[in-house]
């Protein structure tokens, strides 16, 4: 077993594994202009070569959990398969960040499949708001595959991106309805990527602005933060939970386990990664050491202060 620990005492333990850079929807902090799709099946990467790697990984790491993101992981072609094979490697835990749009079909194949958890990236409840930022029509069809998911009995959070002037006004709408379900929602402050690499500041709603405004309706009390988690937590007087993943006011880059695998076989050891290690063809342990001591160094040590790559690209 292989000891990545830095002298931060950080280690790996979630692998974010983005099958593929395409999305269905053309969110604004993700995407410029207009969402366009073009599914490549014959492109993708094949669910073999994710599985070796994955599997390589866990023999040396010990992997605690492996999160599949993309672009739209919901759009790769073979998911069921590499879901199917992460069980089978034998992951404890296995989640998926999506935008739910083809949620409604997709969920009991994958609860069957072995999946647990899905993050639901939700930034707007109301049909307008949905489109300002999504570039899409239809948040019912977001909202049936929720359903669904609960109805399977897979595990369900909200990710909801709040960009001021844009969607703030959704914060409570978009409470009211995880309330409702008592489904955990969390807020997340606009991270400086991509296209947004140089002007995320001017769509910043901080964590203080977000829970100034669910004051104006809820009392509420801070949760302990748990060791490696993104988000910190809340809970209101009536016992709802919600989050909030403030990347600008409360950085967690200091125990971070995480390290992402993209479609083409890269290590990053940070979102902010400009030279992603390859392990394609890696045969020995000492060879997948070395790769990976090079990713780990790439990790932010106090805050992570921006990229010019999407996190269409990378899986956030
Ligand atoms: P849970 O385990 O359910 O809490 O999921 P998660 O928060 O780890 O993953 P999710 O895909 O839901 O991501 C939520 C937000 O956290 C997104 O905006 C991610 O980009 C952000 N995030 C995830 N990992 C990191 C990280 O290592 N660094 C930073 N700065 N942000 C991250
Ligand atoms: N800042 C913050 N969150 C983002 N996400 C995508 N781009 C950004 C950004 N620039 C979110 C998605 C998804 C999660 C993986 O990251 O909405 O929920």
């Amino acid at each position: 077993m292989m000891n990545l620990g830095d002298v931060y005492g950080r280690t790996f333990k979630t692998l974010r594994v983005s099958l593929l850079s395409t999305c269905n929807l053309g969110c604004v902090y993700c995407t410029v202009g207009d969402a366009t799709i073009n599914v490549d099946k014959k492109a993708q990467t094949p669910a073999a070569h994710f599985l070796k790697s994955i599997a390589q990984l866990h023999e040396q790491l010990n992997l605690e959990t492996v999160r599949f993101t993309g672009g739209e992981p919901l759009l790769y072609h073979d998911l069921i398969t590499v879901v199917e094979g992460v069980r089978e490697i034998g992951i404890p835990h296995i989640k998926i960040t999506t935008n739910a749009y083809l949620l409604d079909r997709m969920a009991p194949l994958l609860k069957e499949a072995g999946l647990q958890s899905v993050n639901v990236s939700l930034d707007a409840v109301d049909e307008e708001a949905f489109f300002k930022m999504s570039k899409r029509r239809h948040v019912d069809r977001v909202l049936k595959g929720i359903d669904t998911a609960l109805k399977c009995g897979l595990e369900v959070k909200l990710n909801s991106v709040v960009l001021k002037g844009l969607n703030h006004e959704q914060i409570l709408p978009l409470l009211d309805y995880a309330f409702d379900r008592n489904i955990p929602i969390r807020f997340l402050e606009v991270m400086a990527m991509g296209h947004l690499h140089n002007q995320a500041d001017q769509y910043l709603f901080t964590q203080e602005d977000i829970l100034l405004t669910i004051a104006s309706k809820y009392d509420f009390m801070r949760l302990p933060r748990k060791v490696s988690a993104t988000a910190n937590y809340w809970q209101t007087d009536e016992g709802k939970v919600f989050g909030i993943v403030a990347n600008e006011s409360e950085p967690f880059c200091h125990d971070c386990n995480r390290l992402r695998l993209d479609a083409q076989g890269n290590i990053y050891g940070c979102l902010s990664s400009n030279f992603p290690v390859s392990i394609n063809n890696i045969e020995t342990e000492e060879e997948l050491e070395q790769k990976l001591k090079q990713a780990m160094k790439q990790k932010q040590k106090v805050k992570f202060t921006g990229s010019e790559l999407s996190m269409l690209h990378i899986g956030g």
